[in-house]
């Protein structure tokens, strides 16, 4: 498995994803679309030879050091092989080279396996914000520090 950015012929493999784990608050192909290549953003893809198998995307805001993990997501298939992980790394990766200092994220109170991949990752709780989706779930807010290089 390997990760890299995301191309325009990724778009197929990333909607089908989204549209299989997430039941609520989906990015639209034409979000996704936008995003890939998009300047204040990276998308980031792991791939298992000419497979897309997961996706991650990170946003940026000038300014700002501090990088915001907008999704991530591994084929329903292939969940709990450490991929999640592997794309996590290297998210943090992409956002020091993008010189900024910490990672922030939202994840559902109600998404255990989501909340242990970032907590063993060293992530550390920053607060919630109740009805903070579509469906009214609380969010928990995670924010972890990046060392540099
Ligand atoms: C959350 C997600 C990205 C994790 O990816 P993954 O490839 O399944 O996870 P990994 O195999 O890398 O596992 C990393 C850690 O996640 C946790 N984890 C993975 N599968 C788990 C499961 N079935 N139950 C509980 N925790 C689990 C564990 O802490 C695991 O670490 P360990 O292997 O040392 O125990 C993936 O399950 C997914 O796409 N879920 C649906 C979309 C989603 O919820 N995204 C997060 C939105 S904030």
């Amino acid at each position: 498995m390997q990760v890299r950015k995301a191309r325009p012929e990724d778009l197929d493999a990333i909607e089908a994803i989204e549209n299989t784990v997430f039941e609520s608050d989906r990015l639209s192909r034409r979000s996704l679309r936008r995003y890939i290549g998009a300047g204040s953003v990276s998308m980031l893809v792991a791939h298992e030879s000419r497979a897309v198998t997961g996706y991650a995307l990170i946003g940026f805001r000038r300014g700002s050091l501090k990088g915001r993990l907008y999704s991530i997501a591994v084929d329903r298939e292939r969940a709990g092989r450490g991929l999640g992980r592997a794309l996590l790394q290297a998210c943090e990766a992409e956002t020091r080279r993008r010189a900024c200092e910490s990672l922030l994220l939202e994840v559902r109170a109600d998404n255990p396996r989501a909340i242990a991949l970032y907590e063993k990752a060293g992530y550390e709780r920053r607060g919630s914000e109740p009805d903070y989706y579509e469906d009214g779930a609380t969010a928990l807010r995670f924010e972890k520090t990046l060392a540099q290089d």
